[in-house]
């Protein structure tokens, strides 16, 4: 069955998804939540609050379409410039997202990764998080993978000084380092064949990358929409990835089959 949507007022026909060409890597930049909450005069916490059940719904229409990597940015290593108070929030929200959730991602076979600097989050978070992993380590359908306190640029930087000390251990030559050499030193190593997302997706209006997966990135469609995180729905998704579809990807040659020999 195919789900779309038809303009039914202008009478023409707005593209439909095409189940045969679902993005494998689908990234999300949930961005929103403080101003949808200050548009209903809420604190921002309340746009986290309703924000986390997005998630959920979300997470369950991009197994069903399926995606097999669906990637979150939750907290970037920049966010603790926040208030103290909306970071304790959003540190506690996987242990709320998780005690609720995790039989639901089960049942959909969904396992749980999470990229970013785990150790430094609060031990309450990090017990959250590796629950989460070990209980749906057996699921083999969508990988949901959280950026948790991650940066591409911080990234970047750990993989390099990793390759560098296999550089010093003699393991490798300075020469034999390729893109491959770095992107297997990347946190999204895990996720192969798919490490790179196809589509890019950014809420809220913003149109800029924000130090999100700034390698993984290079060949990616940009998707953006205005719609608040905390408005974000399946329908909208749906609507994303038709905007996916209709793109031409090139990764710097001729049109798919046409390149010129
Ligand atoms: C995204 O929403 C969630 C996180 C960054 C954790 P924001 O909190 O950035 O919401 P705005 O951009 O201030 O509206
Ligand atoms: C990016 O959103 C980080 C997350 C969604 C987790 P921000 O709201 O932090 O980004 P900027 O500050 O608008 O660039
Ligand atoms: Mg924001």
């Amino acid at each position: 069955m195919e789900i779309g949507f038809k303009n039914h007022r202008q009478n023409t026909a707005v593209p439909e998804l095409d189940r045969q060409r679902i993005p494998h890597h689908v990234a999300i930049i949930m961005d929103g939540n403080g101003r949808w909450a200050q548009k209903r005069h809420l604190p921002r916490i309340a746009g986290h609050k309703r924000g986390m059940e997005v998630v959920k719904e979300i997470t369950k229409a991009a197994s069903h379409l399926g995606i097999k990597v669906l990637t979150l940015y939750a907290f970037s290593t920049e966010n603790w410039k926040r208030p103290d108070a909306e970071v304790n929030y959003l540190m506690d929200l996987p242990v709320k997202f998780f005690s609720t959730f995790v039989p639901e991602l089960i049942e959909n076979n969904v396992r749980v990764n999470v990229m970013g600097y785990t150790d430094q989050l609060p031990v309450s978070t990090q017990q959250a998080v590796n629950d989460a992993i070990a209980q749906t380590a057996h699921c083999t359908g969508m990988v949901l993978n959280f950026a948790l306190n991650y940066g591409g640029r911080a990234e970047i930087v750990t993989g390099v000084q990793q390759i560098a000390r296999e550089v010093q251990a003699g393991k490798v030559t300075p020469d034999a380092i390729t893109e491959e050499t770095l992107s297997a030193h990347l946190m999204t190593a895990s996720l192969a064949p798919d490490t790179d997302p196809d589509v890019l997706i950014r809420t809220s209006g913003e149109e800029r990358i924000s130090n999100f997966l700034l390698w993984q990135l290079a060949y990616s469609e940009l998707v953006f929409t205005d719609v608040y995180w905390p408005d974000y729905t399946s329908e909208e998704l749906v609507q994303n990835i038709v905007a996916f579809q209709q793109r031409h990807r090139r990764f710097g040659g001729l049109d798919d089959g046409k390149d010129e020999k």
